[in-house]
C-alpha cells in the first residue's frame, strides 16, 4: 500500500510546489514508484515537470469532477520511476462545481483507489488555501507535510492548519498523521532563521523535519526549464536538500514497505544533518489526540533581522 503525503500550507510561496516537485523526484531516484498529483490551478508542479499549458490533457479536474479516472490521466516523466497528473487552471472551477455534490470531500481519494497499489508514494501539491481542493488532497492522504519559512511570520496561520487538520481526523479521515514540518528557504547563517528553527523544535517536536531546505537558485532556476533540480542540477545544495529530505521520510518510514525503497541510492556529498540531539517532544502532534492548540504556539522571539 503507497502512502499518500499531502505537501500543504495555505500561506503561498512557502515552497510547497518545490516541495512537492523535489520530494517526488528524489523518491523516483530512490529506485520508488513516486507519482506527484498536481492539485492546484495555478498549475505550477505541471509547468515545473515542463509540462505546457494544454486545455484539453486530462487532469485532476477530471478526477475531481468523475470525467476520467485516475489511470487515464497518468503521465511520465523524464524520471523512469516518476508519474504526474497534472493540473489545469480550469480546475479552480472545482471549488463551485462540486458545492452541491454529496461526498464532495471524497472525490480525490475515491478516484485514487485503483492507484495505491502501484505507487510507493503519492505526492500531492495542494493550492495556498484551505478550499475544497486542499481538503480533498487531505482525505485522500494519509500524512501532511507542511513546508513553512524560517522567518518571523513562520507560525502565523499555522493554528489554522492543524486545526483544520484536527476537523479531518475527526469527521472525514481519523488516519490522517503529520508526516512533518520542513524549513524551506532557511538560511542558518541568520540569528532569526536559528531562533524560528528552535521555537519550531520547541512546538513541533521530532515532527520537525532534521533536514533543511536552502535558499538556493538552482532551485528557482529548474521550474522554468521545466526540470525537478536534481535531473537540472544534481549537485546543487537545493537538489541534495530534497534527496535529504526524501531518505529521512523513506527512513521513517521504512519498515511499512515490502519492497524496501533504496534510500542508499540517495547520495549527498557533505551530508551534514541539521539540529543533532533530539529535543524532548514538547507536543504531541501526531495521532488521535488532541495536539497543540493555538495558545502554545510560542511567538517567535527577537527582532527581524534586517541584515539577513
Ligand atoms: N529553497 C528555495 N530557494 C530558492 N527559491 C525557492 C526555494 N523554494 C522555493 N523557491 C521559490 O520561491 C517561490 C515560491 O515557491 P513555491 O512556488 O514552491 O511556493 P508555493 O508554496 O508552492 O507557492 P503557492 O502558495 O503560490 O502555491 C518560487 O519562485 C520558487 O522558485
Ligand atoms: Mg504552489
Amino acid at each position: 500500500m503507497g502512502r499518500v503525503i499531502a505537501v500543504a500550507n495555505q500561506k503561498g510561496g512557502v515552497g510547497k510546489t518545490t516541495t512537492a516537485i523535489n520530494l517526488a523526484a528524489s523518491f523516483a531516484a530512490a529506485e520508488v514508484n513516486t507519482l506527484l498529483i498536481d492539485c492546484d490551478p495555478q498549475s505550477n508542479a505541471t509547468s515545473g515537470l515542463g509540462f505546457v499549458k494544454d486545455p484539453d490533457r486530462i487532469s485532476s479536474y477530471h478526477l475531481l469532477m468523475g470525467a476520467a479516472s485516475a489511470e487515464e490521466a497518468l503521465q511520465t516523466t523524464e524520471l523512469e520511476q516518476l508519474w504526474l497528473i497534472p493540473s489545469h487552471k480550469n480546475l479552480i472551477g472545482a471549488n463551485l462545481e462540486l458545492v452541491e455534490v454529496e461526498g464532495r470531500e471524497y472525490r480525490l481519494r475515491d478516484a485514487l483507489a485503483s492507484l495505491r497499489d502501484r505507487f510507493q508514494f503519492v505526492v500531492l501539491d495542494c493550492p495556498p488555501a484551505l478550499d475544497l481542493l486542499t481538503l480533498n488532497a487531505l482525505v485522500a492522504a494519509d500524512t501532511v507535510l507542511i513546508p513553512m519559512q524560517g522567518e518571523y511570520f513562520a507560525l502565523e496561520g499555522i493554528s489554522e492548519l492543524l486545526d483544520t487538520i484536527e476537523r479531518i481526523r475527526v469527521g472525514l479521515n481519523p488516519e490522517l498523521a503529520i508526516e512533518g514540518v520542513v524549513l524551506t528557504m532557511f538560511d542558518d547563517r541568520t540569528n532569526l532563521a536559528q531562533q524560528v528553527k528552535n521555537e519550531l523544535k520547541n512546538f513541533f517536536g521530532e515532527k520537525l523535519c532534521e533536514t533543511t531546505v536552502p535558499r538556493n537558485i538552482r532551485l528557482a532556476e529548474a521550474p522554468s526549464h521545466g526540470k525537478a533540480a536534481l535531473v537540472y542540477d544534481p549537485r546543487s545544495k537545493g537538489a541534495e536538500s530534497y534527496i535529504r529530505l526524501a531518505k529521512e521520510i523513506i527512513e521513517r518510514q521504512a519498515p511499512a514497505f515490502s519492497h524496501q525503497p533504496s534510500a542508499e541510492t540517495l547520495t549527498t556529498e557533505g551530508t551534514e544533518e541539521h539540529g543533532g540531539e533530539a529535543a524532548p517532544v514538547a507536543v504531541a502532534v501526531q495521532g488521535g489526540e488532541a495536539g497543540a492548540t493555538v495558545e502554545e504556539i510560542p511567538a517567535p522571539a527577537g527582532e527581524m533581522d534586517k541584515t539577513a
